[in-house]
Protein backbone atom coordinates (compact mmCIF):
# COMPACT_ATOMS: atom_id res chain seq x y z
CA UNK A 1 0.00 0.00 0.00
CA UNK A 2 1.35 3.08 -0.69
CA UNK A 3 1.48 5.38 2.12
CA UNK A 4 -1.60 8.39 2.00
CA UNK A 5 -1.09 11.85 0.68
CA UNK A 6 -3.77 14.59 0.43
CA UNK A 7 -2.68 14.69 -3.84
CA UNK A 8 -3.97 10.78 -3.64
CA UNK A 9 -6.70 10.62 -1.84
CA UNK A 10 -8.00 13.85 -4.36
CA UNK A 11 -7.14 11.85 -7.22
CA UNK A 12 -9.36 8.98 -5.95
CA UNK A 13 -12.42 11.32 -5.50
CA UNK A 14 -11.72 12.82 -8.68
CA UNK A 15 -11.56 9.30 -10.31
CA UNK A 16 -14.62 8.22 -8.44
CA UNK A 17 -16.96 11.27 -10.27
CA UNK A 18 -15.28 9.62 -13.95
CA UNK A 19 -15.14 6.10 -13.46
CA UNK A 20 -17.40 4.94 -10.23
CA UNK A 21 -20.39 7.25 -9.79
CA UNK A 22 -22.03 6.75 -13.32
CA UNK A 23 -22.42 3.47 -12.83
CA UNK A 24 -23.46 2.65 -9.01
CA UNK A 25 -27.23 0.84 -8.95
CA UNK A 26 -29.08 0.44 -5.90
CA UNK A 27 -28.51 -2.74 -3.94
CA UNK A 28 -31.88 -3.19 -2.85
CA UNK A 29 -33.83 -2.91 -6.15
CA UNK A 30 -30.51 -2.37 -8.91
CA UNK A 31 -31.91 0.85 -10.44
CA UNK A 32 -29.07 3.14 -11.56
CA UNK A 33 -28.58 5.85 -8.69
CA UNK A 34 -27.44 9.50 -9.42
CA UNK A 35 -25.17 11.39 -7.23
CA UNK A 36 -25.90 14.76 -6.79
CA UNK A 37 -23.45 16.17 -3.55
CA UNK A 38 -20.58 14.30 -3.07
CA UNK A 39 -20.01 13.15 0.79
CA UNK A 40 -22.73 15.47 1.40
CA UNK A 41 -26.47 14.25 0.93
CA UNK A 42 -27.29 11.04 1.66
CA UNK A 43 -27.75 8.88 -2.45
CA UNK A 44 -31.34 8.76 -2.97
CA UNK A 45 -32.31 5.49 -5.32
CA UNK A 46 -35.11 7.60 -7.50
CA UNK A 47 -36.95 4.25 -7.62
CA UNK A 48 -37.76 2.69 -4.46
CA UNK A 49 -36.92 5.69 -2.52
CA UNK A 50 -33.93 4.11 -0.20
CA UNK A 51 -30.78 6.36 0.67
CA UNK A 52 -27.59 5.49 0.88
CA UNK A 53 -25.10 7.53 3.20
CA UNK A 54 -21.42 8.40 2.27
CA UNK A 55 -18.38 7.98 4.36
CA UNK A 56 -16.37 10.60 2.72
CA UNK A 57 -16.41 10.38 -0.65
CA UNK A 58 -16.78 6.36 -0.70
CA UNK A 59 -20.58 5.23 -1.21
CA UNK A 60 -21.86 2.94 1.33
CA UNK A 61 -24.48 0.70 -1.02
CA UNK A 62 -25.56 -2.13 1.36
CA UNK A 63 -28.86 -2.77 2.48
CA UNK A 64 -29.79 0.02 5.28
CA UNK A 65 -33.20 -0.86 5.73
CA UNK A 66 -32.92 -5.13 6.56
CA UNK A 67 -29.33 -5.36 6.57
CA UNK A 68 -28.18 -9.28 6.80
CA UNK A 69 -26.85 -9.58 10.47
CA UNK A 70 -24.22 -12.10 9.13
CA UNK A 71 -23.07 -9.60 6.54
CA UNK A 72 -22.41 -6.93 9.54
CA UNK A 73 -20.51 -9.15 11.96
CA UNK A 74 -18.42 -10.50 9.37
CA UNK A 75 -17.50 -7.03 8.17
CA UNK A 76 -17.18 -6.36 11.89
CA UNK A 77 -14.61 -9.15 12.18
CA UNK A 78 -12.63 -7.67 9.06
CA UNK A 79 -12.92 -3.89 10.51
CA UNK A 80 -11.29 -5.80 13.75
CA UNK A 81 -8.30 -7.39 11.81
CA UNK A 82 -7.74 -4.03 9.81
CA UNK A 83 -4.53 -2.49 11.64
CA UNK A 84 -2.96 -6.14 11.89
CA UNK A 85 -3.66 -6.80 8.34
CA UNK A 86 -1.89 -3.71 7.33
CA UNK A 87 1.36 -4.00 9.52
CA UNK A 88 1.67 -7.73 7.96
CA UNK A 89 1.29 -6.82 4.37
CA UNK A 90 3.13 -3.27 4.57
CA UNK A 91 6.26 -4.80 4.25
CA UNK A 92 7.63 -4.23 0.47
CA UNK A 93 8.61 -7.76 0.07
CA UNK A 94 5.12 -9.26 -0.06
CA UNK A 95 3.57 -6.29 -2.32
CA UNK A 96 3.79 -8.61 -5.03
CA UNK A 97 3.37 -12.26 -4.47
CA UNK A 98 3.97 -14.24 -8.06
CA UNK A 99 0.49 -15.91 -7.61
CA UNK A 100 -0.74 -12.52 -8.35
CA UNK A 101 1.23 -11.47 -11.50
CA UNK A 102 -0.91 -13.77 -13.90
CA UNK A 103 -3.99 -12.02 -12.41
CA UNK A 104 -2.04 -8.62 -13.08
CA UNK A 105 -1.18 -9.71 -16.67
CA UNK A 106 -4.87 -10.55 -18.02
CA UNK A 107 -6.44 -7.39 -16.84
CA UNK A 108 -7.61 -4.36 -19.06
CA UNK A 109 -9.68 -1.70 -18.97
CA UNK A 110 -12.29 -0.93 -16.16
CA UNK A 111 -10.96 -3.30 -13.72
CA UNK A 112 -13.01 -3.81 -10.12
CA UNK A 113 -11.16 -5.80 -7.61
CA UNK A 114 -13.28 -7.04 -5.11
CA UNK A 115 -12.32 -7.68 -1.38
CA UNK A 116 -9.32 -4.42 -2.27
CA UNK A 117 -8.60 -4.20 1.46
CA UNK A 118 -6.04 -1.51 2.14
CA UNK A 119 -5.49 -1.02 -1.42
CA UNK A 120 -2.06 -3.28 -1.28
CA UNK A 121 -2.55 -3.84 -5.42
CA UNK A 122 -3.17 -0.21 -6.29
CA UNK A 123 0.73 0.76 -7.11
CA UNK A 124 0.22 -1.98 -9.43
CA UNK A 125 -2.44 -0.90 -11.14
CA UNK A 126 -1.33 2.61 -11.35
CA UNK A 127 2.19 1.20 -12.95
CA UNK A 128 -0.25 -0.88 -15.33
CA UNK A 129 -2.06 2.17 -16.11
CA UNK A 130 -5.33 0.55 -15.41
CA UNK A 131 -8.57 2.17 -14.36
CA UNK A 132 -8.86 0.09 -11.07
CA UNK A 133 -12.16 0.79 -9.08
CA UNK A 134 -11.60 -0.79 -5.24
CA UNK A 135 -15.25 -2.80 -3.43
CA UNK A 136 -14.76 -3.70 0.16
CA UNK A 137 -17.68 -4.42 2.81
CA UNK A 138 -15.09 -3.20 5.57
CA UNK A 139 -15.15 0.39 6.21
CA UNK A 140 -12.16 0.40 7.96
CA UNK A 141 -10.08 -1.02 5.04
CA UNK A 142 -11.64 1.48 2.95
CA UNK A 143 -10.28 3.87 5.19
CA UNK A 144 -6.47 2.84 4.88
CA UNK A 145 -7.37 3.00 0.88
CA UNK A 146 -8.46 6.48 0.78
CA UNK A 147 -4.81 7.33 0.09
CA UNK A 148 -4.34 5.24 -3.28
CA UNK A 149 -5.62 7.40 -5.62
CA UNK A 150 -8.38 4.77 -6.93
CA UNK A 151 -12.06 4.89 -6.12
CA UNK A 152 -13.92 3.15 -3.56
CA UNK A 153 -17.40 1.85 -2.79
CA UNK A 154 -18.18 -0.27 0.06
CA UNK A 155 -20.50 -3.15 -0.62
CA UNK A 156 -21.60 -7.27 -0.42
CA UNK A 157 -19.41 -8.71 -2.93
CA UNK A 158 -22.02 -11.33 -3.50
CA UNK A 159 -24.47 -7.91 -4.47
CA UNK A 160 -22.19 -5.45 -5.93
CA UNK A 161 -23.94 -1.54 -6.93
CA UNK A 162 -22.93 -1.58 -9.97
CA UNK A 163 -24.86 -2.02 -13.63
CA UNK A 164 -25.08 -4.90 -15.53
CA UNK A 165 -21.69 -5.66 -18.30
CA UNK A 166 -20.07 -2.43 -16.99
CA UNK A 167 -16.69 -3.99 -16.24
CA UNK A 168 -13.99 -5.46 -18.23
CA UNK A 169 -12.27 -7.20 -15.48
CA UNK A 170 -12.87 -8.40 -12.03
CA UNK A 171 -9.81 -9.23 -10.00
CA UNK A 172 -9.97 -11.23 -6.70
CA UNK A 173 -6.86 -11.53 -5.59
CA UNK A 174 -4.87 -13.06 -2.18
CA UNK A 175 -7.69 -16.07 -2.04
CA UNK A 176 -10.75 -13.79 -1.16
CA UNK A 177 -12.91 -16.25 -2.74
CA UNK A 178 -12.39 -18.64 0.43
CA UNK A 179 -14.88 -15.93 2.02
CA UNK A 180 -17.73 -15.93 -1.12
CA UNK A 181 -20.02 -18.25 -1.64
CA UNK A 182 -18.96 -19.32 -4.88
CA UNK A 183 -21.91 -20.14 -6.86
CA UNK A 184 -23.89 -16.65 -6.26
CA UNK A 185 -20.88 -14.67 -6.62
CA UNK A 186 -19.67 -15.64 -9.73
CA UNK A 187 -23.44 -15.50 -11.04
CA UNK A 188 -22.92 -11.63 -9.85
CA UNK A 189 -19.12 -11.48 -11.33
CA UNK A 190 -20.91 -13.03 -14.91
CA UNK A 191 -24.09 -10.01 -14.56
CA UNK A 192 -21.18 -7.26 -14.33
CA UNK A 193 -18.91 -8.47 -16.90
CA UNK A 194 -18.99 -7.06 -20.39
CA UNK A 195 -19.07 -10.11 -23.01
CA UNK A 196 -15.28 -11.38 -23.41
CA UNK A 197 -14.50 -9.57 -19.70
CA UNK A 198 -12.14 -11.49 -17.57
CA UNK A 199 -12.31 -12.39 -14.06
CA UNK A 200 -9.26 -13.59 -12.35
CA UNK A 201 -8.71 -15.12 -9.01
CA UNK A 202 -6.45 -17.09 -6.50
CA UNK A 203 -7.49 -19.97 -3.76
CA UNK A 204 -5.67 -22.19 -1.63
CA UNK A 205 -5.54 -25.79 -1.28
CA UNK A 206 -6.89 -26.46 1.94
CA UNK A 207 -3.75 -29.00 2.74
CA UNK A 208 -1.71 -26.50 2.40
CA UNK A 209 -2.90 -24.71 5.06
CA UNK A 210 -2.75 -27.77 7.94
CA UNK A 211 -5.44 -30.19 9.22
CA UNK A 212 -7.46 -27.28 10.45
CA UNK A 213 -8.22 -25.93 7.51
CA UNK A 214 -8.94 -29.33 6.35
CA UNK A 215 -11.34 -30.05 8.54
CA UNK A 216 -12.44 -26.33 9.26
CA UNK A 217 -13.75 -26.74 5.36
CA UNK A 218 -16.73 -28.48 6.15
CA UNK A 219 -18.01 -27.39 9.25
CA UNK A 220 -17.34 -23.75 8.98
CA UNK A 221 -17.26 -23.11 5.07
CA UNK A 222 -16.85 -19.72 3.72
CA UNK A 223 -18.23 -17.47 6.30
CA UNK A 224 -15.06 -18.07 8.40
CA UNK A 225 -13.00 -19.02 4.91
CA UNK A 226 -12.94 -22.29 3.67
CA UNK A 227 -9.86 -23.65 1.26
CA UNK A 228 -10.17 -25.86 -1.86
CA UNK A 229 -10.08 -29.66 -1.18
CA UNK A 230 -10.99 -30.43 -4.29
CA UNK A 231 -10.73 -28.30 -7.82
CA UNK A 232 -14.08 -29.36 -9.02
CA UNK A 233 -15.55 -27.16 -6.04
CA UNK A 234 -14.58 -23.86 -7.90
CA UNK A 235 -14.51 -25.04 -11.65
CA UNK A 236 -17.81 -26.00 -11.39
CA UNK A 237 -20.13 -23.47 -10.11
CA UNK A 238 -17.46 -21.08 -12.02
CA UNK A 239 -19.09 -23.06 -15.25
CA UNK A 240 -22.72 -23.00 -13.88
CA UNK A 241 -22.64 -19.08 -13.40
CA UNK A 242 -22.15 -19.11 -16.82
CA UNK A 243 -18.25 -18.19 -17.22
CA UNK A 244 -15.64 -20.30 -19.04
CA UNK A 245 -12.57 -21.11 -18.15
CA UNK A 246 -9.33 -20.09 -19.62
CA UNK A 247 -6.14 -21.12 -17.83
CA UNK A 248 -5.67 -22.76 -14.32
CA UNK A 249 -2.41 -22.86 -12.98
CA UNK A 250 -0.43 -23.50 -9.90
CA UNK A 251 1.98 -21.26 -8.19
CA UNK A 252 4.44 -23.41 -5.96
CA UNK A 253 5.92 -21.02 -3.71
CA UNK A 254 8.10 -21.60 -0.33
CA UNK A 255 6.48 -20.28 2.93
CA UNK A 256 5.89 -16.96 3.67
CA UNK A 257 8.60 -16.56 6.82
CA UNK A 258 11.32 -18.14 3.80
CA UNK A 259 13.90 -15.10 2.51
CA UNK A 260 13.41 -17.98 -0.47
CA UNK A 261 9.63 -16.83 -0.90
CA UNK A 262 9.63 -13.51 -3.69
CA UNK A 263 13.02 -15.60 -5.63
CA UNK A 264 11.19 -19.60 -5.93
CA UNK A 265 7.95 -19.67 -7.41
CA UNK A 266 7.17 -21.38 -9.79
CA UNK A 267 3.77 -21.66 -12.02
CA UNK A 268 2.68 -24.56 -13.74
CA UNK A 269 -0.31 -24.35 -15.98
CA UNK A 270 -3.21 -27.41 -15.73
CA UNK A 271 -5.25 -28.51 -13.01
CA UNK A 272 -2.86 -31.42 -12.02
CA UNK A 273 -0.43 -28.52 -10.58
CA UNK A 274 -3.47 -26.36 -9.43
CA UNK A 275 -4.27 -29.12 -7.36
CA UNK A 276 -1.05 -29.40 -5.40
CA UNK A 277 0.32 -25.88 -5.55
CA UNK A 278 -0.17 -23.94 -2.90
CA UNK A 279 -1.83 -21.34 -4.86
CA UNK A 280 -4.33 -22.04 -7.67
CA UNK A 281 -4.79 -19.27 -9.88
CA UNK A 282 -7.89 -19.21 -11.87
CA UNK A 283 -8.64 -16.86 -15.22
CA UNK A 284 -12.10 -17.01 -16.91
CA UNK A 285 -13.88 -15.06 -19.07
CA UNK A 286 -17.19 -14.10 -20.00
CA UNK A 287 -18.16 -15.60 -23.59
C1 LIG B 1 -7.67 -11.48 2.23
S1 LIG B 1 -8.13 -9.75 2.28
C2 LIG B 1 -7.43 -9.22 0.72
C3 LIG B 1 -7.20 -7.73 0.60
C4 LIG B 1 -6.55 -7.30 -0.73
N1 LIG B 1 -7.28 -7.81 -1.90
C5 LIG B 1 -5.09 -7.74 -0.82
O1 LIG B 1 -4.79 -8.55 -1.68
O2 LIG B 1 -4.28 -7.27 -0.01
C6 LIG B 1 -9.86 -9.93 1.99
C7 LIG B 1 -10.66 -8.64 1.91
O3 LIG B 1 -11.95 -9.00 1.42
C8 LIG B 1 -12.93 -8.29 2.15
N2 LIG B 1 -14.17 -9.08 2.09
C9 LIG B 1 -14.39 -10.32 2.62
N3 LIG B 1 -15.67 -10.71 2.37
C10 LIG B 1 -16.25 -9.71 1.66
C11 LIG B 1 -17.56 -9.50 1.12
N4 LIG B 1 -18.53 -10.42 1.26
N5 LIG B 1 -17.82 -8.35 0.47
C12 LIG B 1 -16.85 -7.39 0.35
N6 LIG B 1 -15.60 -7.52 0.84
C13 LIG B 1 -15.30 -8.66 1.49
C14 LIG B 1 -12.36 -8.11 3.54
O4 LIG B 1 -12.92 -7.01 4.21
C15 LIG B 1 -10.86 -7.94 3.24
O5 LIG B 1 -10.51 -6.58 3.11
ZN1 LIG C 1 -33.79 1.15 -5.13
Amino acid sequence: MMSSSPELAGLSAERAVQWLYPLITCPACRSDLDVEEVGVEPIRCPACGRTYPWLDHIPVLVEQDTPDPRLLELAEAWNRAAPGWRLNLGKPAKVLAAAELPLLETASGLLLEIGCGDGRLFPAYESRGLRAIGLDFSAVMLQMAVGGGFPLVLADAHRVPLRDACIDTVLVPFATVRYLDYLPFFVEVRRLLRPGGVLGFTAWNAWYNGARAVMGHRTEGWKKGRDVLRLSELLRPLGVAGLELTEVSGVFSAPRWSPLRQRWAPRMEGKAAASLARDIVVIARRP
